[in-house]
C-alpha cells in the first residue's frame, strides 16, 4: 500500500483538472483496507469524474496491476484496479469472448462495474457474475451476486452509496466461442471475422468520435442518454423528423413504455457542438463529450454543462442528467 499526502489530482482523473487531495491512499492486490475516518472518497481510474475543488479526506485508490485467476472456466476473477481495456485484451488472447464490444473504454475493472459501462451493444452486467467488495462503513468483505448489483444503464447499486464500498475483484462469465455482437449497426459493415479484428474496429470507430485521451482530457460522454416516456418521444419525432428513431424500452416491474433519446442529437440540434466557455468545450465531433480545451476549472466543465442542460430543456423539453460525478 502506498500513502501521499497533499497530492495533485491531475494525474489520477481523465478531465486533467489540477486539484488537491488531503491523503491519498494506493491499494494493491492483497493489501488490507485499514479503518478510515473522515470524507473517503473512491477513484477508479477518474474517467467519470470532474472536481470542482480540492478534496479534504482520503482518496482511496487501486493500482493498475495485472491480477487474475481463474476460479473455473470460463469465469474470470479480476482485480479491480487492473485497467478495464487490459482486461479485454488479456481475454481475447486467452480465448474468452463477450468483452471485444467493450473495448477502449477508459476505466477501471471495478469502475466499470460501478457505471455499467457500455458500448456498441454491449454492457458490464452481461458478462459480470459477482463483485466482491470492503464495505467501509462494516469494515469486512462482502460478496455481490448481479441481480444484487441491480445493474441498469449507467447505473448500479454501488453508484447509490458513494464512499461505502471498494470494488476488490469482479468475476465475469466469458464466452469460449467467438459469436460477434453485431447489435450496433455500423459493425455490420465493420472487419469482425474474429475477436480480435472486430476489437479493432470498435477501437477505431470510438477514437473516430472521441478525443484521444493523450491529447485532450474527457470524461466521455458527459451525459446520459434521457429517457423519455411515448407522448414526448412522439411529439419530438413529429416536431423534429430528423432525430434518430429509438426503440420502445419495456420495463419489467411497470407496463409504461419508454424510449431512450440521443443526447448527442439534441445537444449538437440545439447548436452547441465545437462551442467553447472558458476553457471547456463540446467536442467537435462529438457533442455528448465536453472535454478540456485548455486549462480548464471544474467549474468551467460544469458551467458549460449547465449551460447545455437549460438550453436543451427549452428547445426541446428533456432534461439531461450528467453521467459524470462532479465533486
Ligand atoms: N449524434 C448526433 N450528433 C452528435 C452525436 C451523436 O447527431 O454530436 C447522433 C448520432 O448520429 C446517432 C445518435 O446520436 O444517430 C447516437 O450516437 P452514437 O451512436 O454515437 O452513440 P451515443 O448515444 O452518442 C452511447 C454511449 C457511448 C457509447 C456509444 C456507442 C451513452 C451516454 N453513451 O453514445 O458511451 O460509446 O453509445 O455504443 O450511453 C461513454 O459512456 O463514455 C460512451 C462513450
Amino acid at each position: 500500500m502506498k500513502l501521499f499526502e497533499n497530492i495533485s489530482l491531475k494525474p489520477y482523473t481523465t478531465f486533467g483538472i489540477d486539484v488537491k487531495a488531503r491523503r491519498m491512499m494506493m491499494l494493491e492486490p492483497g493489501d488490507e483496507v485499514p479503518p478510515l475516518d473522515g470524507n473517503v472518497l473512491v477513484l477508479g481510474e477518474g474517467s467519470n469524474m470532474v472536481f470542482t475543488r480540492d478534496y479534504d479526506g482520503t482518496v482511496i485508490t487501486l493500482a493498475h496491476s495485472l491480477s487474475l485467476s481463474t476460479p473455473h472456466s470460463p469465469l474470470l476473477t479480476a482485480w479491480g484496479g487492473m485497467v478495464m481495456d487490459d482486461l479485454v485484451q488479456w481475454t481475447l488472447d486467452h480465448d474468452l469472448f463477450g468483452l471485444e464490444n467493450l473495448s477502449a473504454i477508459p476505466g477501471t475493472v471495478g469502475a466499470s462495474a460501478v457505471q455499467n459501462v457500455g458500448a456498441y451493444g454491449a454492457e458490464a452486467k452481461d458478462f459480470i457474475e459477482n463483485v466482491e467488495a470492503y464495505d467501509l462503513f462494516e469494515q469486512r468483505l462482502c460478496n455481490f451476486s448481479n441481480a444484487d448489483c441491480q445493474f441498469a444503464y449507467r447505473d448500479s447499486f454501488f453508484k447509490h452509496h458513494p464512499g461505502r464500498y471498494i470494488i476488490l475483484n469482479v468475476t465475469y462469465r466469458l464466452n469460449q466461442a467467438f459469436v460477434p455482437n453485431l447489435s450496433y449497426k455500423a459493425l455490420e459493415n465493420l472487419p469482425h471475422s474474429t475477436a480480435h479484428q472486430l476489437r479493432q474496429s470498435i477501437i477505431d470507430l470510438r477514437w473516430s468520435k472521441l478525443p484521444r485521451p493523450e491529447e485532450h482530457g474527457s470524461a466521455g460522454s458527459f451525459f446520459k442518454n434521457p429517457v423519455v416516456d411515448e407522448e414526448t418521444y412522439l411529439r419530438l419525432k413529429s416536431e423534429h423528423p430528423d432525430m434518430p428513431d429509438a426503440h420502445p424500452l419495456i420495463t419489467h416491474h411497470s407496463s409504461l413504455i419508454t424510449y431512450k433519446l440521443s443526447a448527442g442529437w439534441l445537444i449538437d440540434h440545439a447548436g452547441w457542438k465545437g462551442r467553447t466557455m472558458g476553457g471547456a468545450g463540446v467536442w467537435p465531433k462529438n457533442a455528448l463529450v465536453l472535454y478540456n480545451a485548455g486549462g480548464c476549472t471544474g467549474d468551467e466543465v460544469v458551467a458549460l454543462a449547465r449551460a447545455i442542460q437549460q438550453d436543451v430543456e427549452q428547445k426541446f423539453g428533456v432534461c439531461l442528467e450528467p453521467e459524470a460525478i462532479i465533486i
